[in-house]
């Protein structure tokens, strides 16, 4: 069995191999591997059911597994107590000990199992530090906004000084504002902990901000594990593809066609020269394939001479929603709906006729079949 060998500076690594996790008559994991080097913040991203929370449980010891090994820090831990792990978990309802001061519930954990009190004063001193929980010691939780809550409930995982970090959808409780500020200094903290975290979640720009690699999950199974770049850029499956991505991916049917040395994907009504495509096996012609473009990857021109001079597509504008700082403009399409992110206040408006180029240099292929990444 390969191991992943732990980082150089000697941070705990997280190895799943051939993980079987059955709940009751379910069969929730498969055969999953995972490989996280130490130091790094892997996020588990996949929609509700899809086996997130069941993995963080087996990793922190929580979950009998049925077959296959974790190792954590080089060490075989799949069946160590959850308290040998050196892990630590944060979960989405804070669970901190009503009656207790902010201070009780830090070191709760410390004074259950005999840490000399100066140690305790020191790690709590230090936990409240780094999330800036000082003025808040003497309060009880009930005294604490939502955001304060969750700080303290991260503050309860730091005291142990664990190796491994596990968050279970630690922010999903909480407003959007709090949410996103919450965001940043789980960032920081990661950085100035220097620890190995797994944070699940169903909520793609947290897991594309914080993810030094993500894995994207959907019915046990990992469907792409790679950096949240990679895996937007060049998503493996169609699954992977619409999952990520608002408004999500733009994508139409088609076949390719091979002519000489000219590769070419031709829809109902479009074509895109994909010879530049860096196609994982020859081109098959005649394979019925999907085109995805990114709204981003979609430019809006004005009907007329600038879209005959590009080969845009012409189409009828159907909603232009204001973002701000951007608009998504909608273009009715023989009947389909291509989305763009226009940035530039291209001076279009619902019913008008427009064009749309297709930037060839940033589109995805897959599989029409196997939905597999051509
Ligand atoms: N005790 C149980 N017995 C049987 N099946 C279970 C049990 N607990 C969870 N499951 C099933 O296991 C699957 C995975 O659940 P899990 O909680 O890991 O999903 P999740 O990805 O964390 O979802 P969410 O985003 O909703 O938290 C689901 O289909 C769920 O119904
Ligand atoms: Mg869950």
């Amino acid at each position: 069995m390969a191991t992943v060998a732990a980082n150089p500076a000697g941070l705990a690594n997280v190895s799943v191999r051939d993980l079987k996790v059955q709940l009751g008559a379910n069969t929730v994991i498969d055969a999953l591997d995972l490989d996280v080097r130490g130091g790094e913040f892997v996020v588990l991203l996949g929609p509700s059911g899809c086996g997130k929370s069941t993995l963080l449980h087996s990793i922190a010891g929580l979950i009998d597994v049925a077959d296959g090994s974790i190792e954590i820090a080089g060490e075989d831990m799949t069946w160590a107590d959850p308290k040998d792990r050196r892990v630590a978990l944060v979960f989405q309802s804070y669970a901190l000990y009503p009656t207790m001061s902010v201070e009780r519930n830090l070191s709760f954990a410390l004074r259950i199992n005999g840490t000399p009190k100066a140690e305790i004063e020191r790690r709590v001193a230090r936990a409240s530090d780094m999330l800036q929980l000082g003025p808040l010691l003497k309060r009880k939780p009930a005294q604490l906004s939502g955001g304060q809550r969750q700080r303290v409930a991260i503050g309860r995982a730091i005291v142990r000084e664990a190796d491994v970090f596990l968050f279970d959808e630690p922010l999903s409780n909480l407003d959007a504002k709090l949410r996103t500020e919450l965001r940043r200094e789980l960032k920081q903290l990661h950085q100035r902990l220097n620890a190995t975290m797994i944070y699940v979640t169903h909520d793609q720009v947290e897991a594309m901000t914080l993810a030094t690699r993500m894995a994207v999950m959907k019915s046990g199974v990992i469907q792409q594990f790679g950096t949240p770049a990679q895996v937007y850029a060049r998503p493996e499956n169609l699954f992977v593809a619409t999952f990520l991505g608002s408004p999500a991916m733009n994508l139409m049917n088609g076949v390719l066609t091979v002519d000489n040395d000219r590769v070419r994907f031709q829809g109902a009504h479009f074509t895109l020269d994909v010879s530049g495509y860096a196609f994982r096996s020859a081109p098959v012609p005649g394979l019925p394939c999907v085109l995805g473009v990114r709204p981003e990857d979609v430019r809006v021109e004005l009907d007329g001479e600038i879209a005959a001079n590009t080969g845009g597509e012409r189409a009828k504008v159907s909603l232009v929603e204001p973002m701000g700082n951007h608009r998504v403009i909608w273009l009715d399409y023989h009947g389909a709906q291509v989305a763009s992110i226009d940035q530039k206040k291209t001076p279009v408006a619902v019913g008008d006729t427009a064009a749309f180029v297709v930037d060839g240099a940033h589109i995805s292929l897959f599989d029409e079949a196997s939905g597999t990444r051509l």
